[in-house]
């Protein structure tokens, strides 16, 4: 069946209970145990017992996203989810149960900031994990940077903020050539735009909270891949760890869920539409967005990518760091706040950053700081004519 089709039936059904034909919310932490609950494992998955071992809203989220991301059946033994309580939860729990004390990571040196953070504070300060940063849009220098240790590639496509594209097929056949496994946070594109696992990944990561719950109103993360991985992580990092999701969360990111295609293309073409007024906007001093011919990856975007560039940029208007202030406190349809991949458009000023992160991105982000703009699904007229009246304002 086609995505629009699956996205809308997987995970649903009539509930037997009460002949309802859309899934409750289940909000009880315990299930009925079986007449011998003696032996029952506390720390398994397989029988349904607690809510932090599974629960019913959470499996039948599970079951959408595997249809999303996995409609081809590529896995290995077949695609598994596990949606966990935020997109950092689900990246945490990749890096927990695949990493030891001594081994070594592979990672986009752009990421989200909590992913920078785990990668090169938490896990090399308290495990002795540690990582190589590179720019994973080269995979001769994914190449270079593995070690013996090297256990695992992450790369993160489109990166936050700066939008750069990484080939998963080519780092993922690097990370496999050393024994390593390759894991694609892929929370910018979606399942829509890009499948990983299709690609050659083990296992791709998403924040729900972004376009797969696409309504601003819910937190969560999801880790997929072949279940034999999957399932090591839902027994090590979510049931002794606990980052499990809520069952109203999940019930609220599969209603979110069920549009994610439809709602994709459009955040594509409002996006692709702001970027291309922005990009001929002399007041502009630079737009990164990988849909237009003057983003350093624009050609593998459009290969690797389907359907669209997606729904997120960056840019930055050409002065201080106050003008972007007075822009943004001029928008009046685009709100500041951080998140993204909401129905509303969403913009946040990040200053130039200097050492850290900020380090790895690239010249004018440095210079001038960026405003990160998540375009959302307002028509899109709408959205140019407030950035025009807003830099008529400002400028
Ligand atoms: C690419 C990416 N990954 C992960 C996350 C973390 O997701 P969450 O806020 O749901 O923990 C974010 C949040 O912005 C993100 O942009």
């Amino acid at each position: 069946m086609h995505l629009e089709t699956r996205a809308v039936h997987a995970g649903n059904d009539v509930d037997p209970g009460t002949g309802a034909v859309r899934r409750p919310i289940v909000t009880a932490n315990s299930y009925a145990l079986p007449e011998d609950p003696s032996e029952l494992d506390w720390s398994g998955t397989a029988t349904r017992l607690y809510t932090r071992n599974g629960g019913a809203n959470q499996g039948w989220l599970e079951d959408k996203l595997v249809a999303l991301e996995d409609p081809n059946g590529v896995s290995e033994g077949g695609c598994a989810a596990v949606a966990l309580a935020s997109g950092v939860a689900a990246l945490h729990a990749v890096f927990f149960t695949f990493l030891r004390s001594g081994d070594h990571v592979v990672s986009s040196d752009v990421t989200y900031v909590a992913t920078h953070r785990l990668l090169t504070e938490l896990l090399p300060d308290r495990w002795g994990i540690t990582a190589t940063l590179v720019d994973t849009s080269d995979p001769q220098a994914v190449r270079a940077a593995m070690r013996p240790r090297t256990r695992l590639v992450h790369v993160e496509t489109p990166a936050n903020p700066t939008t750069r594209i990484t080939d998963v097929d080519a780092v993922a056949a690097v990370a496999h050539e050393h024994g390593a496994l390759c894991s694609v946070d892929a929370t910018f594109a979606t399942p829509v735009l890009q499948r990983p696992l299709e690609r050659g990944a083990d296992l791709v990561v998403h924040s729900l909270t972004k376009y797969v719950n696409g309504h601003g109103d819910a937190m969560g993360g999801a880790v997929l891949g072949r279940r034999e991985l999957v399932d090591r992580i839902r027994g090590d990092a979510m049931v002794d760890a606990g980052g499990v999701i809520s069952p109203f969360n999940a019930w609220l990111i599969a209603r979110g869920a069920i549009t994610l295609p439809m709602r994709m293309r459009a955040h594509c073409a409002n996006a692709l539409a702001v970027a291309e007024f922005l990009d001929a906007d002399p007041r502009i001093a630079y737009v990164a967005y990988p849909g237009l011919a003057s983003h350093p990856q624009h050609e593998l975007a459009a290969r690797t990518l389907d359907g669209g560039f997606g729904g997120m940029l960056a840019f930055a208007l050409d002065g201080p760091p106050e003008l972007q202030n007075r822009f943004v406190a001029a928008l009046e349809v685009i709100t500041s706040a951080v998140s993204l991949g909401h129905d509303e458009s969403l913009v946040v000023h990040v200053g130039a950053g200097g050492e850290g992160r900020a380090a790895h991105f690239p010249e004018p982000f440095r210079r001038y700081g960026h405003l990160r703009l998540s375009v959302g699904l307002e028509d899109p007229r709408d959205l140019v004519a407030d950035i025009a009246r807003a830099l008529d304002a400002v400028c």
